[in-house]
């Protein structure tokens, strides 16, 4: 078919003028392809999916239904970054799901890491499915494949993406991003005027903080995964290192140890920052964070994020490791 190649003759998208000219053509390309019909699309606040929304807003505007599954398993202000962006700045129809307790439910003692990124991503589909169902006149599918997913070649997606959406649904496909590159998608992002951190955000996996508390998920130490991630994130940002280190985050994982606070002692889990550089996630170097650095962040989580007592920093390249634990 030759429908999946990128053109020989497209142009590399690497400034705001060649990505205005992109916007400009996609705009027409959806239009014509949609009508007046409407088109659903699983906003998850990741980059390709923002891109996306932020192209068919300008193109369709209402006609674009997007919907936010919250899983329970984003980053700290994930969701409200969503709702700001596309519900309030960019007037979009969004959909907003907190289905939480269900996943949460689903998922109460499971403890094998492949089970429980089957469970959430059969959760994901039906939750999706279920409101899929609820509006009347969809006739398309948006997606955000971009063409390393195409290539195969894409590390992150190819094999364990949780994100695969229901095919089942019938919908037709519309894929503006099909023939880019991630940099490219990002140029874009840009000149569409989505927030840099969401533009130039680090990868973060389909199964969220899922896959970084290993073992079975309980809310208590989720809540300790979510609060140290977002101190981690917040000296990042703070000392320059946001957008400088390909992906940085926090484990907790499920053991306690003993130590002591206010003369008493305690027993607790450890928080395992990992911080690593890679081109291609298929290996991956460790970040040499300043001591200092590492010190002033482990002092904040043992006093601000309930239950941790210790810190620890993972030095394990990929391999050994992978750069998940899960
Ligand atoms: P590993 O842990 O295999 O991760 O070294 C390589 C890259 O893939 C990301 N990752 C995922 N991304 N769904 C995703 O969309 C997943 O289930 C998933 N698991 C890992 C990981 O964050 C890293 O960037």
């Amino acid at each position: 078919m030759g429908d999946n190649k990128r053109p020989e003759t497209m142009e590399r998208i690497t400034t705001p003028e060649l990505a205005s000219t992109f916007i400009d053509e996609q705009i027409q390309a959806l239009q014509a392809q949609v009508g007046d019909k409407k088109v659903l699309l699983a906003l998850s606040g990741g980059v390709d999916s923002s891109v996306v929304a932020a192209l068919l807003i300008k193109a369709i505007g209402k006609q674009l239904v997007c919907v936010h599954v919250n899983h329970g398993l984003l980053r700290k202000g994930e969701p409200e970054q969503v709702i700001s962006v596309f519900r309030d700045k960019m007037d979009a129809n969004l959909i907003y799901v907190d289905a939480t307790d269900r996943f949460l439910e689903k998922l109460a003692g499971v403890t094998d890491p492949e089970r429980k990124r089957k469970i959430i991503g059969k959760e994901f589909i039906d939750v999706f499915a279920e409101e899929a169902a609820k509006q009347d006149g969809i006739e398309f599918l948006a997606q955000g494949t971009i063409y390393p997913d195409i290539l195969e070649s894409g590390p992150v997606k190819s094999h364990h993406n949780v994100g695969g959406l229901p095919e089942d649904l019938n919908f037709e496909l519309v894929e503006p991003l099909k023939f880019l590159f991630k940099d490219e998608v990002r140029v874009v992002g840009d000149a569409l005027g989505l927030p840099e951190n969401m533009v130039y955000r680090q990868p973060f996996p389909g199964p969220g903080l899922g896959v970084r508390c290993p073992g079975a998920i309980t809310r208590d130490r989720l809540e300790a995964v979510r609060e140290s991630d977002a101190i981690l994130r917040e000296e990042f940002a703070r000392n320059g290192l946001e957008g400088e280190v390909w992906q940085y985050f926090t484990v907790v994982p499920d053991f306690k140890s003993t130590g002591v606070r206010d003369d008493k002692r305690s027993f607790e889990w450890p928080c395992i920052i990992r911080a690593v550089n890679t081109k291609d996630a298929m290996t991956a170097t460790i970040e040499q964070l300043p001591y200092e650095l590492l010190e002033h962040i482990t002092e904040r989580i043992t006093h601000e994020v309930p239950g941790i007592n210790r810190v620890l920093y993972d030095l394990t390249p990929k391999p050994t490791g992978t750069i998940e634990y899960e």
